[in-house]
């Protein structure tokens, strides 16, 4: 793989600057944005408010923390402009999350926020190795989702030379990377797998493509799933992380150069990580909720907004800003089987290592009497006869029992009996009893 290491004068001051000069401008920005949330979000000044804290009780970074947090259902009640700091017409971009489970969130953001969005995700494209001149295919979804317009901001300030496919049409991708010769590409990691799966098809060498970087979120994975999509490609596979409440792709990238958790651009979001039983703040290095604060949004300012996203958080090393370890799954997604806790990723770094099967899966939870019950469902690889599956079932099941400590029933598949994700894969499927 090419070395797609930064030069000297590829990077922005901040991005090495010492901990101090960050701190300082963290805590200046903090104090802004708190009393920008206090006097323009009348939801803000209540919950401040009513938690007896007021904007000038913040001296020091820490302080934060007697600050009440922001959930997801405060966004919905205040559907749709709400949240805004800004008068309506003042903003000029809106996203919102897609409601197929309640009301959509809405997000909001000025000219000055866009500005800001596109140097963020720059900064993470360019900390993924793609430079002026490269040629980027952007396969994540175009339209509410922030994905698509928010790498579009980013590649457009970085220069590079967009194609804006968004998701879908699987043949047509392959053939404008090859056609087109695409260096770079921005999709969900499960999307990539239907991509290379296509390459096959077309009876084309993944291997022998343009491409020499992946930058894979908006879902979780693992490194194993990283080894993977790197072998298959021979291309550098990096991690991006970001949620439309906090600003979208780009709060958040691995360096090409490390590959060793994502540093959070902590110029602009500032992360807390909570034990979320209690909302204590935990020390660096421990496993817990990640929190955020904005520290420059003007549309849509977010004060301690609990991602539900866990993961811990970590020193710098190829920058000086904190890193995030990669995200182990969503306390949503976290399935609890007689007792042990499950994430969809433990599932997946299980599976990379069963050889005859395709890294595809989902989870179907089930009732089996009175107990909870899991299958997981998976498909062979092209050319494996029914005693290899057999095997490779035992194999996976034996596996899971010993990692994660529960006994599943594992389902092997033809090649391509595992749906296909055109952008985030949806990992579990709840067959069980509804009401109870
Ligand atoms: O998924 C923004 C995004 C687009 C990020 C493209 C990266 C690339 P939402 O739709 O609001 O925004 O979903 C945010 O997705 O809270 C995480 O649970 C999950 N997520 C995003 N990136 C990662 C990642 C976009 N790299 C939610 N690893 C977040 C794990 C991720 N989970």
């Amino acid at each position: 793989m090419e070395d797609l290491s930064p030069r000297p004068g590829d990077l922005e001051h901040i991005e090495t600057a010492s901990r101090d000069e960050i701190s300082a401008l963290q805590l200046d920005r903090m104090k802004w944005s708190l009393r920008h949330a206090y006097y323009n979000v009348p939801f803000y000044r209540k919950s401040f408010d009513d938690a007896g804290v007021h904007p000038d009780d913040l001296k020091s970074l820490s302080d934060l923390s007697k600050f009440p947090f922001t959930v997801k259902t405060d966004l919905r009640d205040n559907y749709p402009f709400g949240m805004f700091a800004v008068p309506r017409e003042e903003v000029q971009r809106i996203h919102a999350s897609s409601g197929t489970t309640g009301q959509p969130t809405v997000v909001g953001y000025t000219k000055n926020d866009l500005d800001v969005w596109g140097t963020v995700v720059a900064r993470s494209l360019r900390a993924s190795g793609l430079r002026r001149g490269d040629l980027l295919h952007n396969a994540y979804g175009y339209g509410l989702f922030t994905g698509g317009l928010g790498i579009h901001l980013g590649a457009d300030k970085l220069g590079l030379s967009t194609v804006p496919i968004s998701g879908g049409m699987t043949p047509r991708q392959v053939r404008l990377i090859e056609d087109f010769r695409a260096t770079g590409i921005t999709v969900t990691p499960s999307y990539a797998l239907s991509i290379l799966d296509e390459y096959a098809a077309q009876g084309l060498d993944p291997r022998k493509s343009p491409l020499k970087v992946g930058i894979f979120g908006a879902e979780p994975w693992t490194n194993a799933m990283r080894r993977e999509i790197e072998e298959a490609f021979d291309m550098h596979a990096v991690d991006i992380y970001g949620l439309s409440e906090v600003m979208g792709p780009g709060v958040a990238n691995e360096c090409v150069e490390t590959k060793d958790g994502l540093h959070i651009w902590e110029d602009h979001f500032y992360p807390e990580v909570i034990d979320p039983q209690t909302g204590e703040v935990l020390p660096d290095g421990e496993l817990g909720e990640l929190v955020f604060t904005s520290l420059s949004k003007e549309a849509f300012p977010i004060v301690r907004y609990r991602t539900r996203d866990l993961t811990r958080l970590l020193p710098g090393t190829a920058r000086s800003m904190r890193r995030m370890e990669k995200v182990t799954g969503r306390s949503d997604d976290m399935i609890i089987l007689r007792g042990v806790n499950v994430f969809p990723t433990q599932i997946e770094e299980v599976l990379m290592q069963v050889r005859d099967l395709a890294p595809h899966f989902q989870i179907e939870l089930h009732r089996k009497g009175r107990m909870d019950a899991m299958r997981v469902l998976c498909e062979a690889c092209e050319g494996v006869g029914q005693s290899g599956r057999d095997a490779a079932a035992r194999d996976m099941a034996h596996r899971i029992k010993q990692m994660v400590g529960v006994s599943v029933e594992i389902h092997v598949s033809d090649p391509g009996g595992v749906e296909r994700s055109q952008g985030k894969a949806v990992r579990i499927i709840d067959n069980r009893p509804k009401g109870d």
